[in-house]
């Protein structure tokens, strides 16, 4: 069962960007820990990251298919990405937006997710923690799937 973690711009920089907002693991460390609970959970956990939106959206196009839930932290492209966004909207699995930081108590450009209205949720303002929460409602979402109650 694969599960995606998108990671789009500047997040290839964690560790020395902004420690004060987004904490010093780096994205190998934080990917790493995903790979390890994903195991337990019998997850196959595949990560990637790309500065450029349409990278991520091909991304998405290739491995979303045969994907059971996706894990996307946009960056900036969370406030404006509207491509990424139609691209989200498009895939019928589990989707789950994730922020390190708490993007409602900063500037107000990041309080507006273009992508919130067509994820299935979000999760903001735990660092790296906020990843492994995800991961652990995808693995609820996946598990219950085929269920008869929501
Ligand atoms: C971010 C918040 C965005 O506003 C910012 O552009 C990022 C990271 C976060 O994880 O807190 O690149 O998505």
């Amino acid at each position: 069962m694969k599960i995606l973690v998108l990671h789009g711009p500047n997040l290839g920089r964690l560790g020395v960007r902004d420690p004060a907002h987004y904490g010093v693991r780096t994205l190998a460390e934080i990917d790493a820990l995903l790979q390890s609970r994903g195991a337990e959970l019998g997850l196959q956990v595949q990560s990637f990251q790309s500065n450029a939106e349409g990278a991520l959206i091909d991304y998405l196009e290739l491995e979303a298919p045969t994907a059971r839930g996706i894990i996307i932290n946009p960056g900036a492209l969370t406030h404006y990405g509207l491509s990424l966004r139609d691209a989200l909207e498009s895939i019928h699995l589990p989707i789950v937006e994730v922020h390190l930081s708490n993007i409602y108590t900063r500037e107000e450009f990041r309080h507006r997710s273009v992508v919130a209205p067509v994820v299935t949720g979000q999760i903001s303002g735990f660092g790296w923690r906020s990843y492994l929460c995800a991961l652990e409602l995808v693995a609820q979402l996946v598990a219950e799937t085929g269920q008869t109650h929501n």
